[in-house]
């Protein structure tokens, strides 16, 4: 018997040696932990069991067969994070990189049925150079069934992919597929091809950073959600992030206890509107002073900051915070600003999470790079992903809804429930100088007579109270009572049932 418990002893040691010590400490000497020390630090202390530590792969060319580590590059099971099941897999990058051959898959592939039978969040670290080269096509096979079940799992279950090392193939096209993409400052790369491969083909002379580092993608191409400074930070903010998320697209948002009074009233609020309308303001301040005790996630903090997205709670409860931001562009809509905030409508709408909408926009923004952009398709998508919205909707207009942009954040007109304005409101098709000026086109000559025309403007159109009186806002609320509003409001809202006409799925403008 004891000869049986050493011989597990000893074969568990192997596993957890991965690569080797050579490739453990360069590894560390990167700034980087190992799959295992990550997923020790990303859930609750002793809640990881490991599954399939002694899966080797089976390939035999290239003289693979000598070199089999039992693991096989991936670290897999489930644990709980501050008491919630969520299933884990770490790629492991002393191992072939992390390469993902077919056995590799297959332990993917549990993990991911049983996130999907279960109902529960999956997270996948991701530190690898994609498909197994040695392999062939039975590691394209591999990562094939992978996607397949990212797509199956979309909009039933939370898939959170946090990027912990130089990535490609198809770890980056899996993370693609998934909810949230995080990455790591200076360490984490995604592309589909590195640097090497880039010049040979284009003969483009790029670094790591440059070509896929977190800078490129929290701010250029929007790939990631959010980025930390190391290892340690981003899985202390991954527990934090998951205490938002609900465990299945059925399973309702969670609930924390909280200390902060829903009847909270704000008074600073009701100086935050600048008497100048063209003056800007900080919306997230604004949406600090709502939510409980001020916890707010933000998702995309660093691309198209005209918009503002993220996760907060009201009574405890999650809510998605979707919100113009004067203090950029004047808080213009343009297409960025449009993809970001219409997909986190849509993870809010999958999920059950209640939408709040935080309005003051000028409009979509003008001109041909806008429009040669796609600016007309890339709005259509916010518009139609606050509309196809059932969750309960909950708009505060705080200042501007001028144009085709007050119909799109979130209006009664399609489909908000209850739909609040600050005495501060204009509500209008566009700024009344604009407007005064398309009107009173004959007078643009005479600055004394175009001033009054916008005077005129101003007083019928600056106000919230011609979409007041017609039910379009339910109620002209004080600033500082915006919190005490909105809880009640969510709260009256949540056996919200509505109907949606039965289709296989729509067809989004993407
Ligand atoms: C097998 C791999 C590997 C791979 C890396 N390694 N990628 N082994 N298959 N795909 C091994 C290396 O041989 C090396 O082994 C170890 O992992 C570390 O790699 P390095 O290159 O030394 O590390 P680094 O310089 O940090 O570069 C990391 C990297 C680079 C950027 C990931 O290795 C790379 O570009 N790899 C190839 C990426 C790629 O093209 N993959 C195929 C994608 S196709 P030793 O023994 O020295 O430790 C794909 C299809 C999916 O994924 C479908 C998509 C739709």
């Amino acid at each position: 018997m004891k000869e049986v418990l050493e011989e597990l002893e000893m074969r568990r040691e192997k596993a957890r040696a991965g690569g080797g010590q050579k490739r453990i400490d360069a590894q560390h000497s990167r700034g980087k932990l190992t799959a295992r020390e990550r997923l020790e630090l990303l859930l609750d202390d002793g809640s990881f069991e490991e599954f399939d530590m002694y899966v080797e792969h089976r390939c035999t060319d290239f003289g693979m067969e000598e070199t089999k580590v039992p693991g096989d590059g991936v670290v897999t099971g489930w644990g709980t994070i501050n008491g919630r099941v969520v299933y884990v897999f770490a790629k492991d990058f002393t191992v072939f990189g992390g390469s993902l051959s077919e056995t590799h898959a297959q332990k993917m592939i549990k993990i991911q049925d049983m996130a999907l039978k279960n109902r529960v969040p999956i997270i996948g670290l991701f530190d690898a150079g994609g498909a197994r080269i040695q392999e062939g096509v039975a590691a394209l096979g591999g990562y094939g069934e992978v996607f397949l079940r990212n797509v199956q799992a979309s909009g039933v279950i939370p898939q959170i992919s946090v990027i912990m090392g130089p990535c490609a193939g198809g770890d980056v096209y899996s993370p693609a597929m998934t909810d949230f993409i995080f990455m790591v400052r200076d360490t984490s790369y995604m592309f589909v091809t590195g640097p090497d491969v880039v010049k040979t083909v284009t003969k483009e002379e790029v670094t790591a950073e440059e070509l896929g580092g977190a800078s490129i993608h929290t701010t250029k191409s929007s790939i990631a959600d959010g980025a930390y400074d190391n290892d340690v930070e981003t899985l202390l903010q991954m527990r934090r992030f998951m205490d938002f998320l609900p465990a299945s697209n059925l399973s309702g948002v969670p609930e924390l206890p909280t200390q902060d009074p829903w009847d909270r009233a704000d008074h600073s609020l009701d100086t935050l509107i600048p008497d100048n309308p063209n003056m800007p303001y900080d919306m997230k301040e604004l949406i600090t002073k709502v939510v409980d005790e001020g916890d707010f996630f933000e998702i995309q903090e660093d691309f198209a900051k005209n918009i503002v997205t993220g996760f907060g709670r009201m009574e405890g409860r999650t809510i998605g915070v979707v919100a113009n931001q004067p203090m950029v562009l004047a808080g213009v809509l343009d297409s960025d600003a449009s993809r970001k905030a219409a997909r986190f409508v849509r993870f809010c709408d999958c999920f059950q999470i209640p939408l709040v909408t935080f309005v003051d926009v000028p409009g979509f923004l003008p001109g041909t790079a806008q429009e040669y952009g796609g600016l007309i398709k890339h709005g259509a998508k916010l518009l139609f992903a606050f509309t196809e919205a059932t969750v309960p909707k909950v708009t505060v207009i705080t200042r501007k809804a001028y144009g085709g942009a007050y119909d799109v954040m979130s209006s009664k007109h399609i489909r908000a429930d209850v739909n609040y304005a600050w005495p501060t409101a204009e509500i209008a098709v566009m700024g009344p100088k604009g407007a005064a000026e398309i009107l009173y086109r004959a007078d643009l000559n005479d600055p004394e007579k175009i001033q009054k025309r916008i005077a005129e403007y101003e007083k019928r159109f600056a106000n919230p109270f011609v979409a007041a009186e017609r039910g379009y806002i339910d109620e002209v609320i004080m600033p500082h009572g915006t919190r005490p509003r909105i809880a009640r409001a969510l709260r009256m809202l949540q056996n919200k049932e509505a109907e949606t006409p039965w289709k296989k799925h729509n067809n989004l403008p993407l």
